[in-house]
């Protein structure tokens, strides 16, 4: 009985630490993107930045919930996208930083090979072909790229 009670207490202590590590980094990413903020959204690079092809992995916080997401430069322009498969609810790069299909011409999802059009989000090979990433919106402004939130109920986004 007694044993059964330090195992309880112990639990509770990694939970409530667990949510108190979770919402530091909740503030910390918020602080962050009220700095880098400017109308519409948080710049995310600068031009210069990303080379077509490259991809550049944030967070966004957005109302009360954050997104993790990748800003794409496909053949110059950007694109921005929540990191979520639309098969399961997994990060396309699930080896880090690995988004683009050998040949340059996909976003993939190495959980299950899904492909992905850079330019659309549109998946047009695998278990989810015919559904889109989660677009974000995405604006160059004097040199820098800005990725605002999406609008609508966003719960399903967050991490
Ligand atoms: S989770 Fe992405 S293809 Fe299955």
């Amino acid at each position: 009985m007694r044993l059964t009670i330090y195992f309880s207490l112990f639990f509770l202590a990694v939970y409530l630490v667990a949510l108190a590590i979770r919402r530091i980094i909740f503030l910390r990413d918020k602080a962050r993107m009220e700095r880098e903020s400017r109308t519409g959204g948080r710049v995310i690079a600068r031009v210069g930045e990303l080379a077509p092809g490259s991809v550049k992995k944030f967070r966004l916080i957005c109302q009360k919930y954050r997104l993790d997401a990748f800003l794409v430069n496909y053949q110059g322009s950007f694109q921005a996208y929540v990191n979520r498969c639309r098969h399961m609810e997994t990060p396309l790069d699930f080896v880090r930083y690995q988004f683009f299909t050998e040949d340059g011409r996909h976003l993939v999802c190495l959980t299950h090979g899904a492909l992905y059009e850079p330019g659309s989000g549109l998946c047009v090979e695998g278990p989810c072909k015919g559904l889109s990433l989660y677009a974000l919106p995405v604006r160059v402004d004097r040199g820098e790229v800005i990725v605002g939130c999406p609008s609508g109920d966003l719960s399903h986004l967050a991490e």
